[in-house]
């Protein structure tokens, strides 16, 4: 029996010594120290042994097995550590490389524009007029006959002006001035207000123009408003627009809301006067349309024009923006270009 005993043993431990990894390490404990391994198969026969013998071959097993399970266990624990050791090694995380680039949104180029144009205004004290009072989708009383635009003026001519069909006097609105408009009629002077939105116009699309575009209107009316004021607001605009003064010019314009009208250019940014095919060889570039609110108008609408005076103007959002970033087709704008549109931030 104990030759038996022994024998196993020595099996066990040639076993233990070969094993190489955790896994037949384990197989070896299976085979060994299990429920039904050969020693506990001896262990479950002792009862069948002659009493005398059982204690010491119940001990001798006892030793045996905590034996083994003491060298199976230093192993075990070697086993583990280089195995684990490996693992972390193979699931190395270097953290300095950099992480996935997730693509951010892009404000559009012309929402940058209005945007940084509002916060001018306000600063200069106009507020942003409330939507309702600048549809897009415009009765041609608001777009024209309030601001004093003749019925026989070319601006109403279907080739200007979108009109909805069967829809009697109802316009795409041809000029962000229907907001001035609408604000007149819904409230009393003071006045000071911005108005930025879409216009719709019936030409041809080229470099230069498209027939949907971006305006913004002002309109101020109080007692008292000069064209010194105009100019003053407007030259503060200009500055703060383009990060520096530039020269600007004024030059005596028409429009039938506002007399005297101006326009005023600034120095073209290609060529800084010298005259490029941008100014088409002049030097300047249009930027907007302004002048002194036309009483009439003022009449139109509701407001003593003997007490009140006022000031307004108009500018193109797209004509800004190519100015200020020397872009150089406005259809750039509407196209669905992802390179261009990234290049806004
Ligand atoms: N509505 C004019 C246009 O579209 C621009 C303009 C000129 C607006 C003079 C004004 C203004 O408010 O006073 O060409």
């Amino acid at each position: 029996m104990e030759n038996k005993i022994l024998e196993i043993k020595n099996q066990a431990l040639d076993e233990i010594n070969k094993a190489s990894d955790l896994k037949s390490l384990d197989e070896v404990k299976n085979k060994f120290l299990s429920r039904n391994s050969q020693f506990n198969n001896l262990k479950k026969g002792l009862k069948d042994i002659e009493p005398s013998k059982r204690p010491k071959i119940g001990a001798l097993l006892n030793q045996i097995s905590s034996e083994l399970s003491k060298l199976i266990e230093e192993k075990n624990d070697i086993f583990y550590k280089k195995e684990l050791s490996e693992k972390l090694l193979k699931e190395k995380i270097d953290i300095t490389l950099d992480g996935n680039y997730i693509p951010q949104g892009h404000v559009h180029p012309l929402t940058k524009t209005i945007n940084e144009i509002v916060d001018i205004f306000n600063y200069l004290g106009f507020s942003l007029i409330k939507p309702e009072l600048s549809p897009e989708v415009e009765l041609e009383k608001y777009n024209f006959d309030l601001l004093n635009v003749p019925k026989e003026h070319p601006a109403r001519d279907v080739q200007d002006t979108f009109y909805c069909e069967n829809m009697d006097s109802v316009v795409l609105r041809s000029q962000t001035s229907n907001a001035q408009a609408r604000q007149m009629v819904n409230s009393k002077p003071p006045i000071k207000i911005i108005s930025p939105g879409r216009v719709y116009r019936n030409e041809s699309v080229s470099a230069r123009k498209n027939n949907l575009f971006h305006q913004i209107e002002g309109l101020y009316v109080d007692k008292n408003v000069n064209m010194a004021q105009l100019k003053g607001v407007l030259n503060e605009f200009i500055r703060l627009y383009f990060g520096s003064s530039r020269p600007t010019r004024y030059r005596s314009s028409f429009f039938p809301f506002t007399e005297p009208s101006v326009e005023i250019d600034v120095q073209c940014i290609m060529c800084h006067g010298k005259g490029c095919s941008v100014c088409s060889g002049s030097g300047w570039l249009e930027i907007l349309g302004a002048g002194i609110v036309d009483p009439n108008v003022l009449e139109a609408v509701g407001i003593d024009s003997n007490t009140y005076s006022g000031f307004a103007f108009g500018m193109g959002v797209e004509r800004l923006t190519m100015l200020k970033y020397a872009i150089d087709d406005i259809r750039l704008f509407f196209s669905d270009d992802v390179r261009f549109l990234r290049q806004s931030v």
